[in-house]
């Protein structure tokens, strides 16, 4: 398949648009991580999603939309709390997750009773949606396991040929995917971490959302379960800033034979050895994550990350535990 690189002009949108109408995939920017998008009424379209990507199919999508109004057409029940977040929160790099409606079908939910919905805030992605007029599930656009794509360079490399189109936009803010919050069930809970932090949605809430941590617990996101994110080349994780330890392991690595990186937050501390900017506070560091990983496997053999957070440190944000969540499974939760 020739996949077909389409720019934002009114003429590329409408073709956009008709590709995701005639059951299409299209690749398309949000303000996290750029989709693939496909025609959630059309389950064809979605199986096809799956196929694309090599991606288990009792792993569910998430189903985008433009206009809040489609939130009741999708969902069968919307809670007071679940009012508030739609009210107060979306747009924004958000997913929640509420009971679904017999449209939305179980090959989109892998069987579940519930739907994750998505409005992004990216005006790209809401006017691609737009042109699209239905609902559209969309995945990162990575093969899966891999980083997800933030640039269309990048969905490129994973994805070429094997859609029909990529609509080419701007580099995603955020840079690490949604907050899925699920609200489906009496205590709200987020599945995975995003850039809408829980303390925040506590607040907004008056009552503890908690994150769900725990890879292996019995929950309802099946998405939690499966190694993500993997880098080509072997990695760890170091998560004390601790200078002579990120030092010396890297020297030992050198003595293996390899051809190291530090991934640190100080890159000048270390002298001429490989190293690489983690970000100067969490969300520089959501917004590089996956593109820096993506470029230091194809320059070196072993990425030794560092990601300190501690309380009032730099890196205490609200992004910071989606950036941890992200690294840990990035490395296999290979910790030193
Ligand atoms: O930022 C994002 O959310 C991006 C952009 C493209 O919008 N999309 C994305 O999709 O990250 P994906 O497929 O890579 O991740 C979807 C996550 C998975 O963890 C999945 O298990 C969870 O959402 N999910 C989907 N439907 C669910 C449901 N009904 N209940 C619980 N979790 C659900
Ligand atoms: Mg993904």
């Amino acid at each position: 398949m020739k996949t077909k690189y389409l720019q934002f002009t009114e003429t590329d949108l409408r073709k956009a648009g008709d590709l995701i109408r005639n059951g299409e995939l299209v690749a398309f920017p949000t303000e996290t991580v750029y989709g693939l998008g496909a025609n959630a009424l059309d389950i064809e379209a979605v199986k096809r999603t799956y196929a694309a990507k090599g991606r288990p199919v009792d792993n569910p999508l998430i189903v985008h939309i433009h206009d809040k109004s489609q939130i009741y057409d999708i969902a069968s029940e919307v809670s007071p709390d679940a009012q508030k977040v739609i009210e107060r929160v979306m747009p924004a790099p958000i997913t929640v997750v509420l009971p679904k409606r017999d449209v939305i079908s179980g090959v989109i939910t892998a069987g579940l009773p519930t739907v994750a919905i998505r409005m992004p805030l990216s005006e790209e992605a809401r006017r691609f949606l737009r042109a699209a007029s239905v609902p559209v599930t969309a995945p990162s656009a990575n093969l899966s396991g891999r980083p997800s794509p933030t640039t269309w360079q990048r969905v490129g490399e994973d994805m070429d040929g094997r859609i029909a189109a990529i609509l080419c936009g701007q580099p995603c803010e955020v840079g690490i995917e949604s907050t899925v919050l699920d609200l489906s069930r009496e205590q709200p809970v987020v599945l995975r971490p995003g850039a809408v932090s829980a303390q925040f949605l506590g607040e907004l809430l008056g009552k503890e959302v908690n994150v769900l941590t725990d890879p292996t617990s019995k929950v309802n996101s099946p998405g939690v379960r499966y190694k993500h994110y993997a880098p080509s080349v072997p990695m760890v994780l170091e998560l004390d800033d601790d200078f002579d330890k990120l030092r010396d392991f890297y020297d030992e690595k050198v003595k293996e034979g390899y051809n190291p990186v530090l991934w640190v937050r100080n890159p000048l501390r270390y002298g001429d050895r490989n190293v690489a900017a983690m970000g100067v506070d969490d969300k520089a560091v959501a917004a590089n994550l996956f593109e820096t990983l993506r470029k230091l496997e194809k320059k070196y053999d072993f990425i030794i990350a560092s990601f300190c957070w501690r309380k009032n440190s730099p890196y205490d944000g609200p992004a910071a535990q989606g950036v941890l969540d992200r690294l840990l499974r990035a490395c296999g939760r290979n910790v030193i």
